[in-house]
């Protein structure tokens, strides 16, 4: 274990095996969104996977090839905890959103639910553009009170308020190759 994590949380396995469950999930209710409209899964243009990044980037990777559905797969960045920080200090768009969401069916992908003002920040401008549908996935939800209201449809598990790392979750943008769920020891000298 590279020296500066103090313990895994949430190791290879168990990610694997949550995330195949998610994916064949989300696809299934996909699917039966389209069916409902009388299209087929494998219709052109109307499921659009938005992954932020870069937390949402090996979850994203792993989680699409669960779905045997025809996607587009789009990247966006948002900033929240920049630099050398753990605590969030709002979202800000880094980059523009795809503008062809209009009637598709849109799930938006992250690494975690903490304050909530990430996931809010996306959704609201994807709603913007009249989708016919937008679900939110986050591999993990932290049990804290959020700064704004905002739920996920898809979890891949509940942890406790600990700083985690790996999967693509990072601290200072380094420990995303890592491949478990682990948590950070505490920096020298206390605060981030
Ligand atoms: P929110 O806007 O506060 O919900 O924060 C969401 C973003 O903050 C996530 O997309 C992560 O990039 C980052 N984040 C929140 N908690 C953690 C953590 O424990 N480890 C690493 N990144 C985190
Ligand atoms: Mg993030």
């Amino acid at each position: 274990m590279i020296r500066d994590l103090d313990r895994t949380l949430i190791d290879r396995d168990a990610i694997a095996s949550r995330v195949r469950e998610l994916g064949r999930r989300i696809a299934g209710d996909l699917e039966r969104s389209l069916a409902a409209e009388g299209a087929s899964p494998d219709e052109a243009g109307r499921i659009a996977i938005i992954s932020v990044m870069t937390g949402a980037l090996i979850f994203t990777a792993d989680l699409v090839r669960e779905m045997p559905l025809k996607l587009s797969l789009e990247l966006v960045t948002v900033s929240s905890y920049p630099g050398a920080s753990t605590m969030s200090k709002g979202a800000a768009m880094r980059s523009v959103l795809p503008k062809d969401l209009k009637g598709k069916h849109v799930l938006i992908v992250d690494d975690i639910l903490d304050s909530g003002q990430t996931l809010d920040l996306v959704k609201r401008l994807v709603a913007e553009q009249a989708p016919a549908s937008v679900r939110i996935c986050v591999l993990l939800r932290k049990l804290v009170p959020r700064v704004v209201e905002i739920a996920a449809d898809y979890v891949g598990f509940d942890i406790p308020n600990e700083f985690v790392v790996g999967y693509g979750l990072d601290y200072d943008n380094y420990y995303r190759n890592h491949p478990e769920i682990a948590v950070l020891r505490a920096p020298a000298g206390g605060g981030a």
